[in-house]
């Protein structure tokens, strides 16, 4: 009865508090981007429903391209054009560069001691900088080919004996497969240990990071618990510690023996946490036991599923557009030949290849609203003034259907649009921007790109594809379901045949 009460008195205190902070902000000179009008407490969040991304498109065709709401009791600007994109990502990047302290990113990130959802500063830049330097560098990437390609190769095998048994395959399941096990061995060295099994936890990590938490909107209701996602939180953060800590003593026993095995990501990071930095030994830079678990589980949070999302986008693309299909199939023909399989070296001639990937990512962003970042400052921009703590929603889903920017047949799926003009993916076209930009953007592009070309150029080589029971192509389902990333509703399902000689 006694918390009932309490729960009661927060609630109307809450009420109060965001109905006086709406009115201060609206009045006065400070005049907030136009919006929607939400209710006490919770503000607009009833607006979001199960597919946030496409009803805050509909939103901004009404309010405009720098688009405020509150949701629960959080300013937040949502950002719909790519001149808006541009301010954001760009011009003031440094206002807009660090993330809000959301309850899943404090369990991921060990409390701020990793990259991705940890805000922006002096810690975030020196671990950022080391990361680039140590673990997204081309000469890191590249060492790690031989491992990329045992691992396809694996695929290749295991979708060839079912297509001689006529099977139909879960394409997104052999997808996950193989993304996880190149990833794990980039990681770890290995990918199987019967000890464990970390990938379910990441998984669940994954999906949890990705829930619709009431307490990130509306925190004075955080303590109660209401979805009971705190403690699955917790649970799941202590089950990754534990398989964590044991890798990692087994990895320091290991590196102590023989020096000359110093490669996988695991190590390097272990590395970073013996070495002396520049900074002396300034505590705010000092690279412990939790910073380098908190880097190792951002590494496999946003590496993994991002990856296996673009990929079974693009083959759901493919087998929905036959035409695409056999043009790339045509592609890897003559750039390849039919006598040998696909190797990374062949990725950079694959014109086509390179512009379904465009594509897929401009229809299917994998983080519709990016990862959602924090301004640090009040700023103005446009006129519009953007208080201090807003959560800042980029909406490339929305960005990659703007008719200015890509003519009527918006929602055709055309690789060819990209033909006639230079827009790429690494972040300087703010029309196109899947993997972010600017300080935050993502620095496992070149990986993820790798990845996914390679998976997806042999699946397409080494076979023809047929959707089961004679479904025609314009029949798929193509419903996506949002979260972390944006994936298909169901798993993608096709019967192979085998098409390069045996
Ligand atoms: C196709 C694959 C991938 C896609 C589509 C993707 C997309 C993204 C996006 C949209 C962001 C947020 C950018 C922003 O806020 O501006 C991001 C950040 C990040 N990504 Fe990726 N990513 C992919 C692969 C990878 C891989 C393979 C890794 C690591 C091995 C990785 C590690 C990260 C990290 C650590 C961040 C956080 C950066 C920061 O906050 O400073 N990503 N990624």
């Amino acid at each position: 009865m006694a918390l009932f009460t309490v729960a009661i008195l927060l609630v109307i205190l809450g009420a109060m508090w965001v109905t006086l902070s709406h009115l201060k902000l609206r009045a006065g000179y400070r005049k907030l981007p136009p919006g929607p009008w939400g209710l006490p407490i919770i503000g607009s969040l009833y607006m979001l429903g199960s597919l946030p991304h496409r009803n805050l498109s509909r939103l901004a065709k009404k309010y405009g391209p720098i688009m405020f709401m509150r949701l629960g009791c959080v300013p937040t600007i949502v950002v719909s054009s790519p001149e808006a994109a541009k301010l954001v990502m760009k011009t003031h990047d440094v206002v807009f560069a660090s993330r809000p302290k959301l309850q899943a990113y404090e369990y991921l990130s060990y409390g701020a001691k990793g990259i991705a959802f940890t805000e922006y500063g002096p810690y975030w830049r020196h671990v950022r900088k080391l990361c680039a330097l140590h673990l997204f560098s081309s000469a890191k990437i590249n060492s790690f080919a031989s491992v990329r390609k045992a691992e396809v190769g694996l695929l290749v095998k295991s979708v060839k004996e079912m297509a001689s048994a006529g099977e139909v395959v879960d394409i997104s399941a052999k997808v996950a497969g193989v993304v996880e096990d190149m990833a794990y061995r980039m990681v770890f060295g290995h990918n199987k240990d019967r000890i464990f099994d970390l990938k379910t936890l990441i998984r669940e990590a994954t999906r949890l990071a990705g829930t619709f938490n009431l307490a990130d909107y509306v925190p004075f209701l955080g303590p109660l618990d209401l979805q009971g996602l705190t403690q699955l939180l917790r649970t799941n953060n202590e089950a990754i510690d534990e398989v964590l800590e044991k890798i990692i003593d087994k990895h320091i026993q290991d590196v102590s023996k023989d020096e000359a095995n110093h490669m996988n990501f695991i190590d390097v990071v272990l590395s970073l946490m013996n070495k002396s930095n520049n900074f002396e030994d300034d505590p705010l830079y000092a690279i412990d036991r939790k910073n380098a678990k908190a880097i190792i589980l951002d590494i496999l949070v946003g590496g993994i599923d991002s990856s296996i999302t673009s990929i079974e986008w693009v083959i759901s693309e493919l087998l929905r557009h036959p035409r695409v299909m056999r043009r790339l199939q045509e592609e890897l023909k003559n750039v390849v030949g039919m006598c040998r399989m696909v190797e990374e070296f062949d990725l950079e001639n694959l014109g086509y290849l390179n512009m379904v990937v465009k594509e897929t990512l401009r229809l299917h962003p994998i983080g519709p609203f990016l990862v959602p970042r924090e301004s640090i400052e009040d700023i103005v921009i446009n006129g519009h003034y953007i208080p201090k703590k807003s959560r800042i929603l980029i909406n490339t889903w929305t960005i990659g259907r703007d008719p200015n920017v890509w003519s009527n047949n918006v929602e055709e799926f055309f690789p060819e649009r990209f033909v006639e003009n230079n827009i790429d993916l690494q972040g300087h076209d703010f029309e196109l921007t899947p993997f972010g930009s600017g300080r935050r953007g993502c620095p496992g592009i070149q990986l993820g790109l790798i990845t996914v070309q390679l998976v997806v150029s042999r699946l397409v080589h080494c076979f023809n594809w047929k959707l089961p029971n004679d479904t025609p192509p314009s029949e798929l389902n193509m419903k996506e379901k949002f979260g972390l990333t944006m994936p298909r509703v169901d798993h993608l399902l096709a019967t192979p045949t085998y098409r390069l000689p045996a």
